[in-house]
């Protein structure tokens, strides 16, 4: 398989976990490389499911190296957490299969409190973020006040470094209102958290590129998707971190001439979790999946908002992840629906786009040029094989892999590893 970046072609939740579990069978190393327990990735085998925030979705196969690589924020008490939820439904995290960068920045009780606070003050121009204090910890990162893992497991360091850091973010939360923290407890919490994730913590770069030499195939798993990359999204309505495929290398060490291959993950609709431009944001087929009880968000519980499959951006996505393959998820969402609309370009004014507008404003008074599809009408959601796949999904399926620029190359008709089209 050699060395494959994943990633999502449109704004998140496209499914990318369940994508990575099945092709982590041929991988040795699954490595996430950016965001933080913002992400949340179900994943269900044998009718049991699991929801990873921080940990790779590779963690669900034996003997399958996991890391957390540099560019990913931790937040520490959420991943042990994690660890125990983990060992509950019997997959054990050892520090055989799970390894965490020691550069790797820490998500702290003031980040998640400054995320709150502005997006209040924001009003409503919120962002409609996760709450996780994901922009807060990557601000601190690039404004270079930020807590490192590696300062997080040396304890008289990370005292020294906590006191400091609590006695300026405590003046900005009073001016804000908010209620400062106690430094004591913080750092009792986070003391106990960094004792217990000691043992996973180590020089991921030289980690990797020992495996490389080696010869082990690595995966890279990304998190959220194209549209809320802090440089190529739909900016400020997007995350902190770069999702798209460059990331994998700055957020892992690997450099851009070691990867084979990019997998870009899209559903066979789109959606949305938060604020910001949705040009094919549509009633309809919001009511129609919400009323099947999905796309309901799987960190926060919000419904995500629901439209009609966006070529326009899924291209644009193609161009920025230089995405090889597709991996087109959720086909059977789409079962019931008699005409499925696909948007072709974006109409504003006058102008006629074919790429995703840089200004987000623009975006959003985007009006889409939709083409029109006959519905299938059958259930997919048992289809093992290609000629299984009714004509007409077949055919929908080939436009939008074609419209979007890259091979298709999995059809994916439900959660399980069985509902899996190799294409
Ligand atoms: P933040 O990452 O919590 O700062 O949120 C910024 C924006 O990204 C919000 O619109 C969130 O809903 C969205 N977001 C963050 N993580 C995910 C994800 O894993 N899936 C979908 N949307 C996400
Ligand atoms: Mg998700």
């Amino acid at each position: 398989m050699a060395n494959t970046i994943l990633v999502g072609a449109q704004w998140g939740d496209e499914g990318k976990g369940k994508i990575i579990d099945v092709l982590t069978e041929q991988a040795d190393v699954v490595v996430r490389y950016a965001g933080g327990n913002n992400a949340g990735h179900t994943v269900w085998v044998g009718g049991q499911k699991y929801v990873l925030h921080l940990i790779p979705s590779g963690i669900l196969r034996k003997d399958k190296l996991c890391v957390i690589g540099n560019g990913v924020v931790v937040d520490p008490i959420g991943l042990v957490n994690e660890i125990h939820g983990l060992s509950k439904l019997k997959v054990k995290v050892t520090p055989k299969n799970f390894v965490l960068s020691e550069t790797a920045h820490v998500v702290l009780p003031y980040h998640r409190e400054l995320d709150a606070q502005r997006e209040v003050l924001k009003g409503k121009n919120k962002i409609g973020t996760t709450k996780r204090g994901i922009g807060p910890a990557y601000g601190d990162k690039a404004a270079r006040v930020g807590l490192r893992m590696g300062d997080l497991v040396d304890a008289p360091r990370f005292e020294e470094k906590l006191a400091r850091r609590i006695k300026e973010n405590n003046e900005v939360l009073k001016a804000l209102g908010a209620k400062p923290l106690s430094f004591k407890q913080v750092l009792a919490e986070y003391r106990a958290a960094g004792d217990f994730l000691k043992p996973f913590v180590a020089n991921t770069v030289v980690l990797l590129h020992e495996a490389m030499r080696r010869g082990e195939d690595m995966l890279f798993e990304g998190a959220q998707g194209t549209f809320l990359d802090l440089d190529h999204g739909t900016y400020p309505y997007v995350t902190s971190s770069n999702t798209t495929a460059g990331g994998a290398c700055t957020g892992s060490g690997i450099p851009p001439h070691r990867m084979d291959r990019v997998v870009g993950v899209m559903k066979a609709y789109t959606t949305r979790v938060g604020e910001g431009p949705l040009p094919t944001e549509s009633a309809e087929i919001s009511d129609l999946l919400h009323g099947m009880g999905r796309e309901f968000g799987a960190t926060t519980g919000r419904p995500r908002r629901c439209g009609w499959f966006d070529s326009v951006a899924t291209r644009h996505a193609t161009m920025v992840n230089g995405i090889d393959d597709l991996a087109v998820t959720n086909l059977d969402g789409l079962d019931t629906v008699e005409t499925i609309r696909v948007c072709i370009a974006y109409r504003h004014g006058k102008k006629r786009y074919d790429f995703v507008p840089n200004d987000a404003e623009t975006l959003a008074q985007c009006e889409p040029v939709y083409a029109e599809f006959e519905g299938w009408s059958t259930p997919t959601d048992k289809c093992k094989t290609w000629k299984q796949l009714p004509v007409k999904a077949q055919k929908y399926l080939k436009a939008i892999a074609e419209l979007t620029g890259a091979k298709l190359f999995i059809a994916s008709v439900g959660p399980g590893r069985d509902q899996t089209i190799f294409v």
